[in-house]
Parts: C-alpha cells; structure tokens; sequence
C-alpha cells in the first residue's frame, strides 16, 4: 500500500510517501518569511502553501521512485490549525484523489504527531505514553493501539512551544523561539532564576505554562530588562551576554522539569514502560538529554523521533494515512478544514 501524505496545517508546507508502513520520501520546507513579523501571518502563510504545494509534491514522489498512478491513497491534515493554510493541502489532496479515483484520508494533525515515532525502526510497543508538545499543544495520551487513544492531560493556558515563542519575544531572540532559547540555555546557568514549576493540583496531568511565562515577564521587568533596548540595566552590565543565556537556561529548565515529571507521573499511573515524545518541543536538547537519563533510571524506555519528524512533516501524516486505510478508513470529499479540530 502507498500513501502520499500531505501537512500544510502552519508554516510547513510537507510531502511524503509511506509504502508497507515505512517511509520512502518527506520533503519539507519551513516558510522563513514569517521571522521578520513576530509570529506567523496566517494570510501569508496560505499563500505561500500554494506557490509550493505543487513541487513539494513531485519532488516527494520522485524522492520516493513512485509515480501518481500507483498511490493508492493520499492523506492530507483537516486540523486543527490555521484555517487557511489548512485549506491547501486538505483541497489539493482531495483533488488528487479524485482525479487518481483513490480513496482520501483526512488526518487530525495531532493524531499524526503522536504516531510520528512509528515511523522510526525502533518503535514504542503498546500502550504507550505519548507527550506531544508542540507550538499549539501540549498533551499527554495513553496510545493503547494504532488509532486507539486516550487523553490524560493538556494544557490549560499557553502551549510549552508557546510559551518558548513568548519568552523568545520576550528576550528580543526573535521567532520561533524554541530553537533559539534551546542553543543559548546550553551556554547558561539553570539555576540562575528559580522560575515556578506548575504542577496544577495534586494528580492533574494538565499544564500550564502560563504562570510561567509571566514569572519570567515580571522577573524581566523587576530588573529593568527590556529586548529594544540597547543594554540591559543591569547591576553587572558586564553581565549582559550571560545573562540571557541564563534566563533561557532557567526557563527552559522550569519547563522541562514538568513535561518530564507528568510523562513519568502518567506512566507510572497506567502501568506503562514505553513513553514517546512528539511535536516541535521534541527537538528541545535539554528535553531530550533529561528524558533519556530519568527514563534509564528507572528501567523505562524513551522514544524520541528524529528532528526532522518532530516539527510539521508529511512523514507522520503519510503514516496516520496509510494506518486509517489499513483499517478501511477513508474520508468524504466533503471533509473541510476544522481548525480547532481535538484529539478523539
Ligand atoms: O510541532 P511544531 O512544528 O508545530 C506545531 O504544530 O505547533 O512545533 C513548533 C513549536 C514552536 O513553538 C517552536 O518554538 C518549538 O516547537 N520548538 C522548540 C524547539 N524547536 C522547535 N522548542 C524548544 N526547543 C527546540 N529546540
Ligand atoms: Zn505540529
């Protein structure tokens, strides 16, 4: 069986091909033109899917030696994300379909985050605990089967991306941010600010990153920091350089210290070996050397996809595709963008 699939959902626009349950192409490319505003511009953003669409598609297909006549599938993400963005890839791979005369899959891009570690030769066995963290969600979901989930706990407020985008913002590192305070903080002190860890009430597997961001806003404004300034007001301005850096490092390890007790909190709950990570957050080097050591420890196992996989890629959609149709489940054409689409 082929799939072809297809994200679009934000500022990714990606492609690929999954025969037999493995990947044989993905082929993305991240829009760089939303830097210079702050954030993404959702306007842009759809534009700019449509002028690549087309040749991240062929080359995705070239990449993986198929041609369009031996698909047997094609899946593109219905949501949730940017409404407009989503419309591309969901219009084009429906168009695909029907001129192909095969079957249409519409993904739940969250979904496809928490089976991105399929993709990979070593997987996670079943059930499973996954934490996605990405830009737009935080979530912990016991995976007992393939397209069997549950939802433990999500976040309340801001996403752990969100809240790195913010805090990036904040500190004048520009967007997105997460890359970003992840390469400083690994020059800086962790122990530098001692930011609260939100652990919400006893037993919640939700978060909140919120508080935190703002902790990090008051504690910024407390000693005169401003990112359009020239310098900081500083008792030490010697102490400039390091000090961001020192800032990302306490932030970044506030963050972690409660995605990694939550993910290890929900599998001890559900008696669970196996925990995954997923989604752009997953990237994070603090996130993954942590994980790795506190899992080790306790005999578990960790399964982390590789970089490329944890940002927006059609890999994990090609796979959630080619598992719905295994399954014999297809979409209508009439499937539309549901930008506020949740995990079910
Ligand atoms: O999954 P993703 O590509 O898109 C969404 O579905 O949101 O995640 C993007 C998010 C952004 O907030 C970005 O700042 C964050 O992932 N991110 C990181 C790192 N790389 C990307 N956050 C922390 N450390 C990183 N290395
Ligand atoms: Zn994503």
């Amino acid at each position: 069986m082929t799939i072809l699939g297809i994200e679009t959902s934000c500022d990714e626009t990606s492609a690929a091909v999954v025969q037999e349950g493995r990947l044989s192409s993905n082929v993305t490319t991240t829009q760089l033109l939303h830097a210079q505003y702050g954030g993404v511009v959702p306007e842009l953003a759809s534009r700019d899917h449509q002028r690549r669409i087309v040749p991240i598609v062929a080359d995705a297909l070239k990449k993986a030696g198929v041609t369009t006549r031996q698909l047997d599938g094609v899946a593109a993400v219905y949501g949730p994300g940017l409404v407009g963005s989503i419309l591309v890839g969901l219009s084009f791979g429906k168009s695909m379909a029907l001129g192909l005369g095969i079957p249409f899959v519409g993904i739940d891009h969250i979904e496809a985050h928490v089976l991105s570690n399929l993709l990979e030769d070593l997987k996670p066995s079943f059930p499973f605990i996954n934490l996605t963290v990405s830009g737009g969600h935080t979530q912990l979901v016991l995976v007992r089967g393939p397209l069997d989930y549950q939802l433990l706990g999500q976040t309340k407020d801001d996403a752990a991306g969100e809240a790195f985008d913010k805090v990036a913002k904040m500190l004048g590192l520009g967007y997105p941010g997460g890359p970003v305070v992840d390469t400083l903080a690994a020059e800086g002190d962790p122990a530098f600010v001692n930011f609260p860890r939100p652990h919400l009430e006893e037993g919640s597997l939700d978060f909140s990153f919120s508080g935190l961001k703002t902790s990090v806003l008051y504690y910024l404004r407390k000693i005169g920091f401003s990112a359009g300034a020239a310098r900081v007001k500083w008792v030490n301005p010697k102490a400039y350089d390091g000090f961001v850096a020192d800032i990302c490092a306490s932030f970044q390890a506030a963050v972690v210290d409660v995605l990694i007790e939550k993910a290890l909190s929900a599998a001890r709950r559900f008696n669970v070996k196996d925990i995954a990570v997923a989604g752009g957050v997953a990237a994070n080097s603090e996130l993954r050397r942590r994980i790795t050591a506190a899992v080790k420890d306790l005999g578990q196992r960790v399964f982390i996809p590789k970089f490329e996989f944890c940002t927006d890629n059609g890999a994990m959609v090609a796979m959630a595709g080619y598992l719905k149709l295994k399954a014999g489940k297809t979409s209508s054409l009439e499937l539309t963008a549901e930008p506020s689409l949740e995990l079910t």
